[in-house]
């Protein structure tokens, strides 16, 4: 027998052995236990270092080995819960870009282990693992940063918009998004909305009401309907991206960006903030883009989505033929009757939200994933880049679909709103024609 076979190989041969199962072949041979600096490391670094280091959203750093194993029983309840890394989208739907959530493997082997001791290993094992995030903005061309520092005041949630100039004095697309968090313990999330040049002043009324700087806001950037263009979003552990070669969102002069900041203070004390966005910019694009959220315009006016109090699946679910409509929603941008590509997905609700899908109904009668949430969590909110954009023709149709939970003790009717006792449902689409 080989030297290096462990114990418990040779237990497990004695014992089948002494059941006269001798006939059978010896059983593999078992890999040695996992080691931190070989095996665990890397993958520490590359799936839970963009938010647990130093100064980072995590409550606390994973970069030690001392670190690790200090926490290792808690790691393993996490992973194996799926609770970590925050990776809410379903990949049974369909494959995204920089997909941060752990293979079933991936969470055998720290699960493995941490029950065989957790054990060190060599430092001279240690390979070098794909480094911490992926993705990435490859040219920062413009950087907007909030115009003063801001402390939010609220706890645990706080929801600010914030009108910032566009400096540009010619026509821009923007093709590329990262946000710069001023201080990355307390920055949950960063939407960035477009305001038009005829929209601004609607803006700047919310924000001339509030004496603070910025206003408050919760689900959208503080205007009814919501259908406002985004430019784009960050969540924390993200690099930012680049949008897919050639495309772009048009940005007209006089033009402002609002930008909703998420505070969370469960982790960290309130402090000074000066978040900033990063974007590249180009002068022309082959195929502009638009970033933009859907709804069922009857849920938005008055009831029309009613989640009645005590019921503890309300569903609402809406289609629509996608092509006819964007031509008017993008003021011309996009042609009538052609087919576009929809290359990223996010969905929003509130916080009654349990669970929620995007759905493409092909004229063929086939139904495909576009994304899927099954367990949602309004704290980690995200777009996710499909792999492959999906090509929406006319006579297709596009599905939301969400599920509310509102059967909590003393709860209200609740129907379409931006408050946070109202909810939502909304599928954001990055689209090109
Ligand atoms: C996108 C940022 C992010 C990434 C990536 C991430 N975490 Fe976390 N983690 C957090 C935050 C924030 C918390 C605090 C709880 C919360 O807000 O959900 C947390 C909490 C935890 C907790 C405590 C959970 C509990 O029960 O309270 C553990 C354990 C943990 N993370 C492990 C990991 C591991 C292991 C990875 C990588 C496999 C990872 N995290 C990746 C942000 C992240």
């Amino acid at each position: 027998m080989r030297r290096w076979v462990g114990t418990s190989t040779i237990l497990i041969a004695v014992l089948l052995t002494a059941c006269g199962e001798s006939t059978e072949a010896p059983p593999p041979l078992e890999a040695p236990p996992p080691t931190y600096h070989r095996d665990i490391a890397p993958l520490v670094q590359e799936k839970c270092g963009g938010c647990h280091v130093e100064g980072g959203i995590a409550p606390f750093p994973l970069q030690r080995y001392s670190e690790v194993f200090l926490l290792r029983t808690a790691i393993q309840a996490a992973v194996k819960a799926r609770i970590m890394p925050p990776w809410m989208a379903d990949s049974d739907c369909t494959e995204y870009l920089h997909d941060r959530s752990l293979s079933d493997e991936q969470i055998e082997l720290i699960s493995r282990w941490v029950e065989e001791g957790g054990a060190e290993g060599d430092v001279a094992e240690a390979t070098a693992g794909p480094g911490p995030i992926q993705g990435g903005l490859s040219r920062a061309d413009l950087e907007l940063a909030l115009p003063v520092e801001y402390s939010p005041t609220r706890s645990p949630d706080e929801y600010r918009c914030f009108v910032l100039d566009w400096p540009e004095s010619e026509v821009r697309y923007v093709s590329g998004f990262r946000g710069n968090p001023g201080r990355p313990s307390i920055v949950h999330h960063v939407i960035a909305f477009l305001a038009r040049p005829d929209e601004v002043a609607t803006f700047q009324a919310l924000d001339a009401a509030d004496p603070e700087p910025g206003y408050t806001c919760f689900g959208g950037p503080g205007v009814a309907g919501n259908t406002v263009t985004w430019l784009g979003s960050w969540v924390p552990g993200s690099n930012g991206s680049d949008y897919p070669g050639g495309t772009g969102i048009r940005v007209d002069p006089g033009s402002k960006v609002v930008l909703q900041i998420h505070y969370n203070l469960s982790g960290a004390n309130a402090a000074p903030d000066r978040t900033s966005i990063s974007m590249r910019l180009e002068s022309s694009v082959q195929k502009v883009a638009i970033m933009q959220p859907w709804a069922n315009p009857a849920w938005v006016r008055d009831g029309g989505m009613s989640i009645p109090a005590g019921q503890a699946d309300v569903r609402h679910r809406f289609s629509f033929d996608l092509v006819p409509v964007l031509s008017n929603v993008t003021r011309g941008v996009f042609r009538d009757n052609e087919p576009i590509t929809v290359h990223s997905a996010a969905l929003h609700m509130h916080t009654l939200g349990t669970r929620a899908r995007l759905e493409i109904e092909r004229k063929t009668a086939t139904t495909e994933c576009l994304l899927d949430i099954p367990r949602w969590d309004f704290h980690w909110q995200a777009s996710y880049g499909l792999a492959e954009g999906k090509v929406v023709k006319p006579g297709d149709r596009i599905a939301v679909e969400c599920h509310w939970d509102n059967s909590q003790p003393g709860a209200k009717d609740v129907s379409w709103g931006e408050g946070t006792e109202d909810e939502m449902c909304l599928g954001t689409f990055y689209m090109t024609q």
